[in-house]
């Protein structure tokens, strides 16, 4: 049982602020269990009260999980002075206070981008301990050749940086500027810099799966959803290579 304030509920399901849901309540707009509740600060099971806001229900959610197709020119932040974020482009239904990007992507790079309020899902999505590949798709300003392959599966050193080893292969045999990359690792401009230690590069970058959760292909860049529990859990199950 999850006993919470009606008006932090309310907040945090995006609803109203806490003050509006004070106001509401007293006008009697509220209804928990089918009872008018003129009252916001009393105590509610947020897992099983009924509770309508002006007759609609509220259907609670302790967390939201939503896939993005993130588009190019936006950050992975929840704020930023500068530039529009993927919280900035989401529909307003989905931003609650908490949430933020798990993990992230350039500002030119596109594709699934998971955006949650369960810091404890992105802790264990980002944590090595968990091994969660991603894959991403890439476009080269050159052929990628055999010795680039084998580079990327023995792993790379350069000055600054150790990358562990990675799968790189081409998804279509005549298209050889376009290549696939699965790596479990998210460090800055990793994949970037990996082809950049190659001699190569990366003109444009995409990523497409995430453990063996893959992008929804119906989303348009910029467009988002929320994912299932069963979606969630597939961030976990490892995406075995070539299928992914
Ligand atoms: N590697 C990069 O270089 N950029 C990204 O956005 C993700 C992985």
């Amino acid at each position: 049982m999850e006993k919470m304030r009606l008006d932090k509920f309310l907040t945090s399901q995006n609803i109203c602020s806490r003050k509006e849901a004070g106001i509401l309540a007293r006008k009697g707009e509220i209804t928990v269990n089918g009872v008018i509740c003129k009252n916001a600060d009393i105590k509610i099971d947020a897992e099983t009260a009924e509770v309508a806001v002006k007759g609609k229900s509220v259907f609670y959610k302790k967390y939201i999980y939503i896939m993005l197709n993130k588009p190019e020119g936006v950050v992975s932040a929840r704020e930023d002075g500068a530039c529009p974020t993927v919280v900035d482009i989401l529909p307003d239904e989905y931003k609650r206070m908490s949430i933020a990007p798990a993990g992230r992507l350039d500002k030119n790079t596109t594709g699934l981008l998971i955006i949650t309020d369960d810091g404890d899902f992105t802790h264990r999505m980002l944590s090595p301990k968990s091994g969660v590949y991603k894959v991403y798709e890439a476009e080269l300003d050159g052929d990628i050749t055999e010795t680039d392959v084998k580079t990327f599966k023995n792993g790379i050193k350069t000055q600054t940086a150790e990358f562990l080893p990675a799968e790189l292969w081409l998804p279509d045999a005549d298209n050889k500027k376009v290549a696939r990359v699965r790596i479990c690792e998210g460090k800055f401009h990793q994949v970037k810099r990996m082809f950049a230690f190659c001699g190569k590069e990366v003109l444009k970058l995409r990523r497409f799966s995430i453990g063996s959760l893959h992008i929804d292909e119906k989303l348009a860049p910029g467009e988002c959803r929320l994912l299932s529990a069963e979606e969630t859990d597939l961030v976990f199950l490892d995406n075995l290579h070539k299928n992914a």
